[in-house]
Order: structure tokens, then C-alpha cells, then sequence
């Protein structure tokens, strides 16, 4: 008996109609990108209340209407990172070509955990990540993976740390031990998050204080181990922030490694913002000793000109990566613990994975290494710009000299009590009106404005505009 498919799904793979929509959907994306690059009176957000957003999408489930209006819609409800005055959250504007990696990832969905499932990406991926390696100055013998980003890979790379040091092997046998881990109070939520994951508690996580520039206190670490362990914790590993995410400070890696090393611990490294400083001569200096670390994560969806999500895991010895999960799945692969680059599901926590080194990989054969120094150079270069223009203007202070692109800063022509709320109410006032996507976050109990520049496209006449309109809106308020 013979099976026809059924007319709805024939439809769904109807190559015509593919062809004609994705050849719309790459004009109404260039053209809506175009706009937004060149011309400044565009939105950078069509800020709407969450609950006209749920019900704008409610209705449109009602009337459809056709694909390329559904794109469309999308669009215009979208918040726009390829515009000049988007200067919020540390996540790439991405390099247009990624974007397109990204399409062919969705339709040929290769699901790269096992070589077959992704014979180009697996291939891709070690070409990658050994080409980050080289750059973190580690030798022949380290090996890296590619993961669904930086709090993932952090998780991943503790959980080698906890292998690797741990008395009593967790994985086999549970917990025998109060493990813990160090690391700067200023580091992401992420590394907390990882920590419980593994069962440390907040016992577990020894937070070392920051200095006056947020860089953890080195001088303070002898004395926080020895404190863990008269309370009877070991201590697996030490975690150094290149940068950290609230103000882009590089810690002293190399102090950090020297005492890593003292005191046999996994040293493990949090670039996933900053790390992509080995991409650059003149700023790889903030990472020095970065190549002493036993692991680094780097993003490549923030510095890197990549979409989320996409980061690097690298191991000083490539080993160490491959014990992480030891587990059987017979019919994935056959050996646990064999060093089979190729089948790069052995060394993530994803089974089923994206093809995400084919945009990174897309980038680089298209413009060469080249182009992530230029990024680099230009948006920290931007970065400090703004900075010194903020410290110039009577009516604002900044947070610390930037040495990333991140740049916190808050208003201050205000009574003193009223300033954090201003600043506040200036973000909501600033985003509501869409002409400018800033973030905010808290420092030492201040409430900051906090940027990063991320789009090469920004100029200074844009932060000129943005200093005017905090001005104009704080005067109303
Ligand atoms: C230093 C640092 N580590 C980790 C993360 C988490 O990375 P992801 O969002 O890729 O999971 C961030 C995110 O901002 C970060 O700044």
C-alpha cells in the first residue's frame, strides 16, 4: 500500500516556497538592519509592557496572516542590538554571516554530539578550539570543546576541576568530602550557581573581597584557605574573573596562578567577557598568566561577534576534558573516556548540539583572526572614551576607570538620598522611550547606569546624545 505524505507536511518541505520566503525574510532583514545602523531616530526598542506583548502575540496565533508578516511582527517587537545606541547587556551584535552559519545550523539541524550527526561542525569545532588554545598561549597538548554558553562551560570545567582534585571520585560515589571552591566576590552569579549545582552549599563557595578597582584581594587568599580548612574544607580550585561582569576588571591571573599552584588546586579561568583579550596585542597584557590556568571559558557570543549561545571550553591538557562525564552510551560510543575529538558529545553537557563552531568558523575564513583584534581594540577603545567623556561632565561620576568596554556610571545632580532611585527611575524613562537600551545594576549599595559597548557602529556623538537625554529626563523628573 502506498503512503502519501500528508498535504500540510508536504507543504512544510516545499523547497519553493523556502526559496521565495528566505529570499524575503534576507531583504526585510537587511533593509531593517541597514535602517537601524544609519539612522538614529530609529527605535532601539519598541518597548512594550509585558502583558501587550503577551497579548499582541495572542492575537496573532488568532490571524496569522501570511509567513513573511509573522517575520515581520517579529521584527518590529523586537529590540535591535545592530543599532548604534544599543549599549546594554555584553552579548555580540553579530557579524551578519554568523547569522546566516545560524540558518544553515537550523535546516541541516546536525546534531554534532556524535561525528556522523555532524561531520563539518566536529571538524570545525577542533579547528576552533585549537586555534583558541594557541591564542591562551597553552602547548599542543591542550584541547577544548564548544558549548551552550559561559555558565555551562564554567559548570563543565568545575566539574573537571572536581575530578581532577576531589579526594573521593563525586561521580562514582557521591559526596564523601566538604569540597569548595574560591573565588572573587565579584564574579557572575554563574560560578554560585555552578557550585550548588555540585552540592558545595554556601559553605562551599569562599568569596575573596575586591579591591578599590573590583580585582579580587590576592593578599587575602592565604588567609581564606586556611580558614576553609579549619573548618574541614577542601578546597578544589580557584577561579580568576577576566573580566568580571559588573565593571570588566581583570584579576591578577598570574598571582592567582602562583598560588593555584602553591597549593595544588584547579586553576580555572572565567573569561567568557574578557578572555578574548589573547585575540589582541595591545590588551592581551590585562589576561597575563592566563596560560598558566588548568581550564578557560571564553564566549564567543560576547566578544566575538557570534550569536548566542557559544563558548569555549579549553583544557591546559586536553585529558582533563574528556573525564569529565565519564559515562557509557553505548549507542553513541563505544569507549568512555578515549580521547575521541570528534565525537565532541564525550566532553559537553549537551547530547543533541547545535553546529556552533560553524559560526564562529564562518567569521573567521571569511575575515580572518584579524577581525576579533579589531573588535576588541575598537569597542574597549570606545569604552574608555566614554569613560573619560562621563568623568569630564559635572553632572555624573563613574563607577571605576574601565578596562573593558563595560562602563558603569550613575547621575548625581540630585540630593544624595534621591540619587539611586533617579537613577532608576532615568533607566525605566530612558528604555521606555526606546532611543537608548542601557542596563543597571548596584555597586557597593549605588545604583550605576551600566553600559557595554558592544556595536562597532556606536560613536561618541551617540554617548554625547545619551549624557543629554539622562540630563533631560532627570531635569523633568
Ligand atoms: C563573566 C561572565 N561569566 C559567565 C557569564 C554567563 O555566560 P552565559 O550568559 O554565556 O551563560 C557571564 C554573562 O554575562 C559573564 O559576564
Amino acid at each position: 500500500m502506498a503512503h502519501h505524505t500528508p498535504p500540510v507536511l508536504q507543504k512544510a518541505y516545499d523547497t519553493e516556497s523556502f526559496r521565495e520566503l528566505g529570499h524575503q525574510l534576507i531583504e526585510l532583514l537587511a533593509d531593517h538592519i541597514q535602517q537601524v545602523q544609519s539612522d538614529t531616530n530609529q527605535l532601539v526598542i519598541p518597548y512594550r509592557t509585558p502583558d501587550t506583548e503577551l497579548n499582541y502575540w495572542q492575537n496573532h496565533l488568532n490571524n496569522p496572516g501570511k509567513p513573511i508578516d509573522l517575520f515581520k511582527g517579529i521584527l518590529q517587537h523586537s529590540i535591535n542590538l545592530h543599532h548604534p545606541r544599543y549599549i546594554g547587556h555584553q552579548i555580540a551584535v553579530p557579524a551578519l554571516i554568523s547569522g546566516l552559519a545560524g540558518m544553515m545550523s537550523d535546516v541541516l539541524n546536525n546534531g554534532t554530539g556524535v561525528y556522523e550527526m555532524g561531520m563539518a561542525s566536529n571538524a570545525i569545532e577542533r579547528i576552533v578550539t585549537d586555534w583558541v588554545a594557541e591564542k591562551i598561549g597553552y602547548e599542543k597538548s591542550a584541547s577544548g570543546l564548544i558549548t551552550s554558553g559561559g555558565t555551562l562551560a564554567n559548570l563543565t570545567a568545575l566539574l573537571a576541576a572536581r575530578k581532577a582534585k576531589a579526594p573521593t571520585d563525586v561521580w562514582d560515589k557521591g559526596h564523601a568530602e566538604k569540597l569548595a571552591i574560591m573565588v572573587s566576590e565579584e564574579a557572575h552569579y554563574c560560578v554560585d550557581r555552578a557550585a550548588k549545582v555540585m552540592g558545595l552549599g554556601s559553605e562551599g563557595i569562599i568569596k575573596i573581597p575586591v579591591d578599590e578597582r573590583f580585582k579580587i584581594r590576592t593578599d587575602l587568599l592565604e588567609d581564606h584557605l586556611r580558614k576553609a580548612k579549619e573548618k574541614g574544607l577542601i578546597v578544589i580550585a580557584l577561579i580568576g574573573c577576566a573580566s568580571t561582569t559588573a565593571t570588566g576588571s581583570y584579576d591578577d591571573l598570574a598571582a592567582l596562578a602562583d598560588f593555584a599552584e602553591q597549593h595544588n588546586l584547579w586553576y580555572h579561568i572565567d573569561g567568557a567577557h574578557g578572555g578574548a583579550v589573547v585575540f589582541s596585542e595591545q590588551y592581551r597584557h590585562l589576561a597575563k598568566g592566563i596560560e598558566r590556568a588548568d581550564s578557560v571559558v571564553i564566549d564567543f557570543h560576547k566578544m566575538m561577534l557570534t550569536p548566542a549561545l557559544n563558548t569555549a571550553l579549553v583544557f591546559k591538557r586536553g585529558a582533563d576534558g574528556y573525564k569529565t562525564f565519564h559515562q557509557r552510551a553505548q549507542y553513541l560510543w563505544e569507549l568512555e573516556q578515549s580521547p575521541e575529538w570528534y565525537h565532541s558529545g564525550k566532553r559537553t553537557f549537551e547530547c543533541t548540539k547545535l553546529m556552533l563552531s560553524i559560526k564562529v568558523y564562518a567569521i573567521l575564513s571569511t575575515y580572518g583572526a584579524g577581525i576579533f583584534e579589531e573588535n576588541i581594540n575598537h569597542l574597549y577603545g570606545m569604552g574608555l572614551a566614554f569613560a573619560k567623556m562621563i568623568e569630564q561632565h559635572p553632572d555624573f561620576e563613574i563607577a571605576v576607570l574601565p578596562e573593558a568596554n563595560i562602563v558603569n556610571f550613575r547621575y548625581i545632580n540630585a540630593p544624595a538620598d534621591q540619587v539611586n532611585e533617579l537613577n532608576a527611575a532615568i533607566r525605566q524613562e530612558l528604555i521606555e522611550s526606546g532611543k537608548f537600551y542601557i542596563v543597571q545594576t548596584v555597586i557597593r549599595d549605588k545604583r550605576y547606569l551600566r553600559t557595554t559597548v558592544m556595536n562597532v557602529h556606536t560613536q561618541a556623538s551617540d554617548f554625547e546624545a545619551l549624557l543629554a537625554e539622562i540630563v533631560q529626563i532627570a531635569s523633568r523628573l
